[in-house]
């Protein structure tokens, strides 16, 4: 793998799907992987095969399924766990076992009421079980984000000791800020050895709402995987959003990480999981909500009409949009009217428009949102209807 490569693993299917409402049936979770693989994931988390006949079903049909992905099952730290996982991923081309456990105060103290000691005696033989049934092996230390870095890197040393062959360091409960979450990966870069033969993975939840940046942080600062979801869904406040980290890593070439996601396929992508799921996306989302390429306010719009780039930092087209969208409200200007008008066929002198501007205003201030069919009207009623193509 190239050095400047940051993997991304997707987990939409995983901690995604854990969103209480959003459960999918194993048909809908072969589109979804189908079109992940397509998308450019170089690992799809399938499911954690143990919890049901219904997600252990799943990982092994997208075992079969997937051609050029990694495909990945979660497990605890329990021996069946991961014997099960592995018969769910025996038909894989490329299968990865997911397996960890807590490693934080709280976690070893009220989850497990174990010792520090312990918990790496039981991180050690779930790394070396999972090796005997595939070559690779993530470990994730649950809770990362409030484990202390010492006790950490002593686990991490461990497990690649044992085998593993990617270390998630995961922020479980969405509580570092930016600088410290890198500050942990650059100290486990620094400080375990071994460290350079595997791959150190960020795993954000968003319950601060700095999932994405604490991603980011991860991967300025050394780790090549960030595990994500399409629309960041995921528990609680959700899990990092990969459209978010693909366009940060895309628009920021001068970090100089990339990653082998086709970008262009992220809006149909973010369509396909929001309508199998039945959750709507918010309208403001980065990248992907309705208004993420929308203009309403009159300054703005005149701006974007004379040129996109005054107001918009990502071509639409990039992401798979056909072009921003100019809305016409009560706060929209004669750029905009004129614009929007032109669209559908009239070409208003400076004269018509000064005809038109005002029943227009009339029309945005009664409605939410003028619409291509408000235009004709607003065009009769002024007189105004040379439309030079219907
Ligand atoms: O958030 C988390 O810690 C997880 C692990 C199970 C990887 O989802
Ligand atoms: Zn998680």
């Amino acid at each position: 793998m190239n050095s400047n490569q940051v993997q991304i693993f997707d987990t939409t299917l995983r901690d995604g799907e854990q969103v209480p409402g959003c459960k999918l049936n194993t048909n809908q979770k072969l589109v979804i992987a189908e079109k992940l693989d397509f998308l450019g994931v170089d690992i799809i988390e399938a499911g954690f095969p143990v919890s049901s006949p219904g997600d252990f079903k799943s990982v092994t049909e997208i075992s079969k399924l997937i051609k050029n992905a990694t495909v990945c099952g979660l497990t605890r730290a329990v021996k069946n766990d991961i014997q099960v996982a592995a018969d769910a991923l025996k038909y894989a081309k490329r299968p990865r076992i997911h397996t960890g456990i807590g490693t934080s105060e709280s976690h070893i103290k009220y989850k497990f009421n174990s010792s520090k000691e312990a918990i790496i005696e039981r991180a050690i033989a779930a790394v070396s079980y999972a090796k005997t049934f595939v070559e690779d092996v993530e470990f994730y230390a649950e809770d990362a984000g409030r484990t202390d870095n010492e006790f950490l890197a002593r686990v991490c040393e461990a497990v690649i000791k044992a085998g593993a062959t990617v270390l998630n360091i995961p922020d479980t409960t969405g509580y570092c800020l930016p600088e410290e979450y890198g500050a942990k990966i650059k100290y486990l870069k620094e400080n375990v050895t071994g460290i350079d033969k595997v791959i150190l993975s960020c795993h954000c939840h968003n319950d601060l709402g700095l999932a994405t940046a604490n991603s980011i942080a991860g991967a300025m600062n050394g780790a090549r995987q960030i595990e994500c979801t399409i629309n960041g869904i995921g528990e609680r406040a959700g899990n990092t959003s990969l459209e978010e980290v693909v366009m940060i890593l895309k628009q920021h070439p001068y970090l100089n990480l990339n990653t082998n996601i086709n970008a262009k396929l992220l809006t149909e992508m973010s369509h396909l999981v929001s309508d199998s799921m039945g959750m709507m996306v918010q309208p403001n989302k980065a990248i992907v909500g309705a208004n993420a390429f929308a203009h309403s306010s009159g300054i703005h719009q005149d701006g974007v009409i004379k040129n996109r780039e005054t107001y918009e930092i990502i071509n639409p087209a990039d992401v798979g949009i056909n072009e921003s969208l100019i809305i016409l409200t009560a706060r929209s200007g004669r750029a905009a009217i004129a614009y929007r008008a032109k669209n559908i066929g009239y070409e208003l002198t400076k004269l018509e428009l000064d005809k038109v501007y005002p029943k227009f205003l009339d029309f945005a201030d009664k409605k939410k949102e003028v619409i291509d069919a408000d235009i004709h009207q607003i065009m009769k009623l002024t007189g105004v209807l040379k439309q030079i193509y219907a």
